[in-house]
């Protein structure tokens, strides 16, 4: 160990990321380019809301060739990280709301969403601004509670969200913000839409745990819609309140 170490020296330039240009062409015109850093060291990288992830293109090409799903929706996004699919969405819904609970990645994310307004300008709902970013932490009552409050007049049909399982205690947490959310509704379908890379098996957990807050979970069927051959570990499913 050098004397800079032992001293606990070592921290105090972070190392810079720069943020690399990202364009994905989806379904229906829908053109998009964010910004977003490249997958580094989790010491550099500290954030995993500040990257695109793969799930991500899997759930934006869902809303954008089945649009119908989404259109005139008032739609959550969970997990936004850098925001894809919650723009992609913003073209259909009635209303868009993004959440994170990181806050490192709201800047960025406010920035991505600022860059896209082809997506949504002409929607009257923002009043000329753009959608809205929450700060939103899944199973923190006081967190949903604060959403909840400030979103008290609106019904909420739709969650979406990509890569949101990736460990397993954190499934729990999910479906009980997400029931919360789509608690809101009286339509008699609300819906969540996930997507994700099943890395370590997540499916017995999540079977369990959206049972244990009454949705049906429906696979999705990659092949009926992906223009691309995606990872296998890729997997889609919405689920339905039974
Ligand atoms: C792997 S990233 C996926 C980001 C984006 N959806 C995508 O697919 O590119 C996971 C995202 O979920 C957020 N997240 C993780 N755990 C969370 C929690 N307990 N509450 C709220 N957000 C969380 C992270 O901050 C991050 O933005």
């Amino acid at each position: 160990m050098s004397d800079d170490e032992a001293l606990g020296l070592t921290d105090i330039f972070p190392t810079v990321v720069e943020l690399e240009k990202y364009k994905y062409n989806f379904y229906d015109n829908v053109v998009i380019e964010i910004k977003g850093q490249e997958l580094q060291n989790v010491n550099v990288q500290p954030s995993t809301g500040l990257l695109p992830w793969p799930a991500s293109t899997i759930l934006s090409q869902y809303i954008s060739k089945f649009n119908d799903n989404f259109k005139d929706k008032n739609i959550v996004e969970l997990g936004s990280g850098v925001g894809i699919c919650g723009l992609v969405a913003s073209k259909y819904a009635s209303y868009t709301v993004f959440t994170d609970g990181d806050p490192q990645s709201n800047k960025l994310l406010f920035d991505n969403i600022k860059d896209n307004n082809h997506l949504y300008k002409n929607n009257s709902n923002y009043s000329n601004q753009q959608p809205p970013i929450e700060l939103l932490s899944w199973g923190k009552t006081s967190s949903l509670e604060d959403f909840k409050e400030k979103y008290n007049d609106l019904q909420f049909q739709v969650v979406i969200g990509s890569d949101l399982v990736y460990v397993d205690e954190n499934i729990d947490p999910l479906f009980y913000t997400v029931d919360k959310i789509l608690s809101t509704s009286s339509t008699p379908s609300p819906a969540f839409y996930l997507s994700f890379l099943d890395r370590k098996n997540h499916l017995p957990t999540l079977q369990s745990v959206s049972e244990k807050y009454n949705f049906t979970m429906e696979t999705i069927d990659l092949d009926t819609f992906l223009d691309y051959k995606p990872s296998t570990m890729s997997r889609m499913f919405v689920f339905k309140r039974k």
